[in-house]
């Protein structure tokens, strides 16, 4: 049996991204329609794809992560009802139940740190500096050195209550179907521009968390994939 949900009892419907303070100056992305990048065959990405771990030490462009955040999660569309958000890539009851966190180590004409992909208005958001981090993302994926000298490195968190609010205990199931479907696009998406990724489950979690200063209670993090240039 799954239980009345939150919705059925007419509770409000939760947001589909994480408050931040209204004055923070926010970065410029390259907007969609003006991606010079990624015109490659969708089939050259499907049959190149692989799980790519040693990366050149050249900068990514904005651009580079304009587009790959785009692919994983821009967003298109807020629902009429309010009820959810379309994005580039399908989410159960359009819950989008995700955020994006960048560790930038080396992209042209931004500075080290920790930065938010603010999907509603297609932006970055600078979070703050992490001290060695090259080596402190390392240690906290179990010693994968690679994963902490990438050019940069996604991280998704989860926020499990949007889809609960609908689905209850369904939600984790889907949470996991849509965290893999994320996943690949940014694999796909980096193949079409040939940069290489690998998805980083392995990785401790309390201490992830806390670096990231997240309220567990509402959010974690689920998954990680450093981006960068590879020797071909
Ligand atoms: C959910 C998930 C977690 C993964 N975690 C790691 C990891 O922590 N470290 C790693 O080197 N590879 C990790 N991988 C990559 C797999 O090892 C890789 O996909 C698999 O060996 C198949 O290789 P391929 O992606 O090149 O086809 C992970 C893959 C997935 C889908």
């Amino acid at each position: 049996m799954v239980p009345e949900s939150d919705e059925q009892k007419k509770v409000d419907f939760p947001l589909y991204q994480q408050p931040y303070p209204e004055e923070t100056l926010l970065i410029d992305l390259v907007p969609p329609e003006e991606f010079k990048i990624g015109k490659s065959p969708f089939i050259d990405s499907v049959n190149t794809r692989k799980s790519r771990r040693k990366y050149t030490d050249e900068y990514l462009t904005l651009e580079d992560i304009s587009f790959l955040l785009w692919c994983t999660q821009g967003l298109k569309e807020v629902l009429r009802s309010g009820r959810g958000v379309r994005r580039t890539v399908p989410s159960s009851g359009a819950k989008s139940p995700f955020e994006t966190y960048l560790v930038v180590n080396r992209v042209e004409g931004l500075e080290t740190g920790l930065y938010r992909y603010i999907s509603f208005s297609h932006k970055l958001m600078f979070v703050k500096q992490i001290e060695n981090s090259e080596e402190k993302i390392g240690t906290l994926v179990y010693n994968q050195k690679f994963v902490g000298k990438a050019p940069v490195i996604f991280f998704w968190t989860a926020i499990p209550y949007r889809t609960e609010w609908r689905y209850t205990i369904l939600a984790h199931k889907f949470i996991a179907i849509d965290l893999g479907i994320v996943c690949q696009s940014l694999y796909m998406a980096c193949e079409a521009i040939n940069l290489g990724t690998v998805a980083i489950g392995y990785y401790e979690q309390n201490k992830l968390d806390k670096l990231f200063e997240l309220n567990t209670a509402d959010e974690f993090v689920v998954l990680l994939a450093p981006v960068g240039k590879y020797e071909a």
